[in-house]
């Protein structure tokens, strides 16, 4: 890990609250799970770094996906072609497993972003991979440009039935067949569900969690959750994927 004075290449609205943003990237790619702190503002309004998933790598970039959500993003949005941003990383240090021939990954909202590389990993290594995409509305799924580019299949959800099945990501859960291994990141809620889903059938299953970071490498303690056992854990430093069974959902 290492800071990088990183030159935006474009910043794209996508659609509703989803912007795409491309910097210049000559290193090494970052492994899949991993992420960086973005410096989003050079004063100290807002203070400190933001947490964005590698999305995706290609020649000479590397792409983050981001939900404007507050002054933070907000900023981030105005970045344009040229600007330079500092950016912390890759960090994490316990990623996704590989175990298993066929790879579940369930994405709710902006989550998604945390698991693309992942699924174009699993697919160079000749596993079959299906992307489950959640959301409340169909102007919050999109991603779903970037899924179908790559080719990939997938299952759209929407909580009001506007675009592909009308329900939860989690649902998918219930009439799965076969062994399946299962990677999730999203908003808690759904991964609290996955878990108890995935774990009621029998599935192994992997949760990112993107808790509120400052530092992002392990020092500020800012980011612990209790795990089970009564441990605590630094998800920038233990994590950010833990096995299902491992996280206790206050
Ligand atoms: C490891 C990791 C990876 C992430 N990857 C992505 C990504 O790829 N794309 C993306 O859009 N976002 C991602 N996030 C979340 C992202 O870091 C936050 O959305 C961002 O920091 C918000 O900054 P802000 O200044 O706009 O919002 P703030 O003004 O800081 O917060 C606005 C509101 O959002 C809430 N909030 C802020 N951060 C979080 C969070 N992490 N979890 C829950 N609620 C939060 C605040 O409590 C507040 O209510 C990731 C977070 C982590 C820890
Ligand atoms: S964010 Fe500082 S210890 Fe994890």
């Amino acid at each position: 890990m290492k800071d990088y004075l990183l030159k935006v290449k474009a910043n794209d609205h996508i659609s509703g609250k989803l912007w795409l943003l491309s910097l210049e990237w000559e290193e090494d790619p970052p492994k899949a799970g991993q992420f960086f702190m973005i410096e989003v503002s050079n004063s100290y309004d807002p203070m400190g770094r933001r947490a964005f998933a590698v999305a995706d790598v290609r020649d000479g970039e590397i792409l983050f996906f981001y939900d404007v959500i507050g002054r933070g993003t907000k900023l981030l949005s105005t970045k344009r072609k040229g600007d330079t941003l500092r950016a912390f990383g890759p960090l994490g240090r316990r990623l996704f497993s590989y175990e298993g021939e066929k790879h579940l990954l369930i994405g709710g909202g902006v989550g998604l972003a945390g698991l693309t590389l992942f699924g174009k990993e699993l697919r160079s290594l000749g596993k079959e991979v299906l992307f489950v995409y959640g959301a409340r509305r169909s102007d919050q799924l999109g991603m779903e440009g970037w899924l179908k580019e790559e080719g990939f299949d997938y299952v759209l959800f929407t909580e009001d039935g506007s675009k592909g099945r009308r329900g939860l990501v989690t649902d998918i859960l219930k009439d799965l067949k076969g062994s399946w291994t299962v990677s999730a990141c999203g908003p808690k809620g759904m991964l609290r569900a996955v878990k108890n889903e995935a774990l009621k059938r029998g599935l192994r299953a992997y949760l990112s969690l993107e808790e509120r970071m400052a530092c992002g490498w392990g020092v500020c303690l800012g980011c612990v959750v209790k795990t089970a056992g009564g441990k605590f854990k630094r998800v920038c430093w233990e994590g950010p994927v833990f096995p299902a069974e491992e996280v206790v959902f206050s």
